[in-house]
């Protein structure tokens, strides 16, 4: 499915395990698989239908040929302008708009390794992405929509060069692509000789080409930060060939994308799903994609069933969170509108069986199958899937490994659970896969001891059934080989299906000058699966009052972004400890979710649990589906 300018010598080079390399000796480019092989047969072919959050504003369709020439011209600038060349790290702060997929297949057309940041997240959560990834130049957009809003999005671009500053990396370049061109959406100054609109420089490269650049199957294409059980984001390393073979294979059989598709993905491209199922997998693949700017609900929650009959969308993928949301405000769906979906997926969180008959019914009317996909931004490519018209279907299960994917369900002690035994475990998989991550950006030692450590027991070893991967997931396996997906063992927080890491937000409260101790506890939601609840206790002489609550807020939405903002922030006395002094998360996050705080015998300070409670008040967890065991079973003490 890909062309390589050379062919690989060896599929799968175990010599360094546990750090794989897939096809080497081989070398392709990865935005040359995205158009320039598709421009013969398919260069009048619609690539993108850019949608633009205001439904009065046209609609703008990109076909192969105009895209490739977009590419061209901005990767000539990246160039030319910026001075990028392959090996370098550049890193975008971009919205849903052409410009981040224009940007992202621009430096993948020179082997220059793209970082996205999710658009939504704070200038400081930015900056500090630019400073581990040592990016020079960071691309961002003037300004959006969201949810009838106008967002100033250069603000943070400001922001984001001052931190990576104070944290050792200089930005030399700050290349603002303007929504519309000439316009400027942005209250923030240009700074000279350092911000450049991009629509004021691409009149010199009109009309120039470059050629892709040859790089090796192992050369990196990209890094994608995500949360994990420690305070810092990792920067996960994904490959070329091996990704770009992954998502390509995978679109073809898990979304089944054909010629004569229309598909749209709900996803935003700043996150991973966006990355293999917005841009490499679908482009590589010549198919037909919707690039939505805004929120799905805007104006109202038929938008998306106006939307997806205007353009005869076919496939159709999205979010539990997207689905809960949609159901919730129009129960009745598309009906009335003339869509035509024959295959619906989803991804991200556990989708609720009621949730599931919902999506099913109502909105593919029985029709259409029905993937739920479970991965992981480590793991590039969907895991565990059914595929559409070929697997029965089981709502609330993701369904069997795809072919060459053999998970297993290990103890504590690492014996294997066997199946169809009905208790969870950790979800592991046996062997490496060619969309895997390569590494951790900067640090191969946090690589290998977070997903390996755990159950390798030959560390030397070469062969790579002595590393099964670590998902951090919670699962059960059944009876049928179907995976259901019970959630993170890890101290991660899905919140809309958005990946934040407790230690994060309980580091950005502790940079309130008055917060002595913090703990992030997940609370169930109607809607967002999760949202985060947290405790802090202050230091001696701080008294509680809604400044500090309110600082405690400002400082987790500022250090990370809006995605992040609590659902409460409780100040309390003291934490739940044991003797050694850890901090029972687990009984905060019963009192937050009005469960049983179960055995608190062993806490030094049982009666705090009390004065919590009174706190916390009774009504402070909403209607949800979802159990509160599960909840609980996600999170962990903190030492
Ligand atoms: O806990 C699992 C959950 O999302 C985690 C991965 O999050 P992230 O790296 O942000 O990637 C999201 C897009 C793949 C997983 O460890 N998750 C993902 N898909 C599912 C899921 N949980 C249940 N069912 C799914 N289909």
């Amino acid at each position: 499915m890909l062309e390589w300018s050379r062919p690989w010598e060896m599929v799968l080079d175990t010599s360094e395990a546990p750090f794989w390399k897939w096809f080497t000796g081989g070398e392709l480019n990865a935005s040359h698989n995205c158009l320039d092989r598709h421009l013969a047969r398919r260069g009048d072919k619609v690539a993108y239908h850019f949608v633009p959050e205001d439904e009065k504003e046209p609609l703008q369709s990109l076909t192969y040929r105009e895209l490739y020439r977009r590419v061209n011209e901005f990767a000539v600038l990246l160039r030319e302008f910026a001075g990028l060349r392959k090996g370098d790290r550049v890193t975008f702060h971009l919205p849903m708009t052409p410009e981040l997929p224009i940007s992202m297949l621009a430096a993948a057309r020179l082997g220059v390794v793209h970082s996205e940041v999710f658009g939504g997240f704070s200038g400081q959560a930015c900056g500090a992405r630019i400073a581990d990834s040592g990016s020079s130049v960071l691309v961002t957009l003037d300004g959006y929509a969201r949810n009838g809003r106008t967002i100033d999005h250069k603000a943070n671009a400001d922001v984001a060069v001052e931190t990576a500053r104070k944290l050792g990396q200089e930005v030399r370049k700050v290349l603002v692509w303007r929504r519309y061109p000439g316009r400027d959406l942005s209250q923030a100054p240009m700074v000279e000789g350092r911000d450049y609109y991009v629509d004021e420089l691409l009149p010199r490269f009109r009309g120039t080409q470059v050629p892709p650049e040859p790089v090796r199957s192992e050369d990196p294409l990209f890094l994608m930060y995500t949360s994990g059980t420690t305070g810092k984001p990792k920067g996960c390393q994904h490959s070329t060939g091996g990704y770009l073979a992954y998502v390509t294979g995978t679109s073809r059989y898990v979304l089944d994308l054909q010629e004569d598709d229309i598909y749209w993905c709900m996803a935003d491209i700043g996150w991973i799903t966006g990355h293999s199922y917005i841009v490499y997998g679908p482009l590589s693949l010549g198919a037909t994609s919707v690039l939505y700017e805004g929120v799905p609900s805007y104006p109202d929650a038929a938008r998306p069933w106006r939307l997806s009959e205007s353009l005869g969308v076919t496939v159709f993928h999205t979010s539990p969170t997207a689905i809960r949301q949609l159901r919730k405000s129009l129960p009745e769906g598309p009906r009335g509108h003339n869509v035509r979906f024959r295959l619906l997926t989803t991804v991200g969180e556990p989708i609720e069986p009621e949730v599931w008959k919902w999506y099913f019914d109502v909105v593919g009317g029985g029709r259409a199958a029905i993937t739920d996909t479970w991965w992981q931004t480590e793991t590039g490519g969907f895991l565990c899937s059914t595929l559409p018209a070929v697997h029965p279907m089981k709502p609330g299960s993701a369904g069997p490994p795809l072919p060459g994917i053999f998970p297993v369900i290990l103890d504590e002690d690492g014996r294997e659970v066997p199946k169809g035994m009905g208790h969870a475990g950790n979800l592991c998989i046996r062997n490496p896969w060619p969309g895997v991550l390569q590494t951790i950006w900067g640090s191969p030692e946090r690589y290998v001891a977070q997903y390996y450590h755990r159950y390798s027991k030959k560390p030397g070893s070469k062969d790579w059934r002595d590393w099964p991967y670590l998902t951090g997931d919670g699962a059960i396996e059944g009876a049928d080989g179907y995976f259901r997906i019970i959630g993170r063992i890890d101290d991660v927080i899905k919140v809309a299906g958005h990946r934040l890491g407790a230690k994060e937000l309980e580091s950005a409260c502790l940079t309130v000058p008055e917060v002595a101790e913090a703990a992030a506890v997940p609370l169930a939601d109607e809607v967002k699966g999760r949202v985060p609840d947290i405790y802090v206790s202050l230091k001696p002489g701080s008294a509680s009052s809604p400044e500090v609550v309110d600082k405690v807020r400002q400082s987790i939405v500022g250090l990370i972004g809006k995605i992040a903002a609590p659902q409460h922030v409780y100040v309390v006395e003291d934490m739940p400890k044991t003797r050694s002094g850890k901090i029972m998360r687990r009984v905060l996050a019963a009192l937050s979710n009005g469960a049983d705080c179960g055995d608190t015998s062993t806490l030094v300070n049982p009666e705090v649990v009390e004065n919590i409670r009174r706190t916390v008040g009774t009504g402070a967890s909403p209607k949800t589906g979802l159990s509160r065991e599960a909840i609980l079973q996600e999170v962990r003490d903190l030492d």
